[in-house]
């Protein structure tokens, strides 16, 4: 007799599902419409009856956070996904947590999480480039990969990670780069974090330690625009900033997020009054470095004392996660002299 028939079988594990909308819940009229179809239509279970097998492999405790296109996405709903991600992860019966998105502002949503949860598990984010009702649909594949990831314990300690196409990502440098294509994501200032092939989960570094955290007050963030820099600009969206309210500017600019001359001169003025200004890049490679910080051999030109004393280096962060990162900052009451170390500490230069 073999032993196995009369063993229990093992107890599935308990995997929190959060769904928020986006194509990967997307539903189009017909198998071959994978554009103008409409955003956040399946639920949870039509998303788990889609993948075979999931439901073998872990039980899900699912959530409707939302049922949005993620362009809409809001401050508002990041924290009700925030609250209901860290209470699913405070549950000592939960293994980890998946979350469905949008990809148009997943890598948003994702950074603003792995700032503000706290913990070991897992949380994995992940979405569809071609609607659930899609021939070429590749929500299942990436549901499929986002719960092996949170099952792995090679994700545990790693803060938010990102699945899409077979490659994972950190919350830091994901980015969207492509409007169409399933193979949309990349990983800006470096490469993905791993992949996924069959049964191999594969990180190309240890995690690494000593991650930023910020326990939000339960006032709104502080207003932080971003300005993107072209040729010829005279500063005046600096001024309009300053007149809507702004806290804090993260200016994209060319190159290391070079300055035109009259940009600087209004976000010197900006910074005169404490307002927050941070340096980031039009560009999708290289660092954004103040002088005196460990440069790279290959950096672009230095940019000037003046805008050293002044102004926070984004390092890696893109201009939207710099928005995020001193939006929580701000929220913390950080003096503006300690921002540029908190910069420093998100992108690991310090
Ligand atoms: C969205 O971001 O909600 C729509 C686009 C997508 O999910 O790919």
């Amino acid at each position: 007799m073999n032993e196995n028939f009369s063993a229990p079988l093992p107890e599935r594990p308990l995997l929190g599902l959060l769904t928020t909308g986006g194509t990967i819940a997307g539903a189009g009229n017909t198998p071959a419409q994978t554009i103008d179809y409409q955003a956040g239509v399946w639920d949870a279970t039509d998303l788990l009856a889609a993948v075979p097998g999931l439901t073998a492999m872990a039980r899900f405790r699912s959530e409707a956070v939302a049922a949005i296109d993620s362009k809409d996405i809001t401050e508002a709903l990041w924290r009700k996904l925030a609250a209901r991600a860290q209470s699913l992860l405070d549950d000592p019966a939960v293994t980890g947590v998946l979350i469905t998105h949008g990809t148009d502002t997943l890598e948003e949503t994702a950074y603003f999480l792995s700032l503000t949860l706290t913990g070991e598990k897992p949380v994995i984010l992940t979405g569809a480039m071609r609607p659930a009702t899609a021939l070429s649909a590749d929500g299942p594949a990436n549901l499929w990969n986002a719960a092996r990831l949170a099952l792995s314990p090679k994700a545990r300690g790693r803060g938010v990670l990102v699945t899409m196409n077979d490659e994972i990502f950190t919350a830091a440098t994901v980015t969207k780069r492509a409007s169409y294509r399933r193979n949309a994501f990349t990983a800006e200032r470096g490469g993905p974090a791993g992949f996924i092939a069959g049964e191999t989960i594969r990180f190309f570094h240890p995690a690494a330690p000593g991650a930023l955290s910020f326990a939000l007050p339960k006032a709104p963030l502080p207003p932080v625009v971003i300005l993107y820099g072209y040729a010829g600009d005279d500063g005046a969206l600096v001024r309009a900033a300053l007149h809507t309210g702004a806290k804090g500017i993260v200016y994209a600019g060319p190159g290391m997020g070079s300055l035109p001359v009259p940009v600087e001169k209004e976000l010197l003025a900006a910074r005169a009054k404490g307002v927050a200004v941070v340096r980031a890049s039009r560009l999708t490679d290289g660092l954004i470095l103040s002088p005196g910080s460990p440069a790279p051999q290959n950096a672009d030109a230095a940019a000037s004392p003046k805008e050293e004393a002044a102004f926070i280096a984004s390092g890696s962060l893109s201009p939207v996660k710099a928005r995020i990162l001193l939006q929580c900052a701000l929220a913390q009451e950080t003096p503006l002299a300690a921002l540029p170390q908190i910069f420093c500490q998100a992108s690991s230069l310090s």
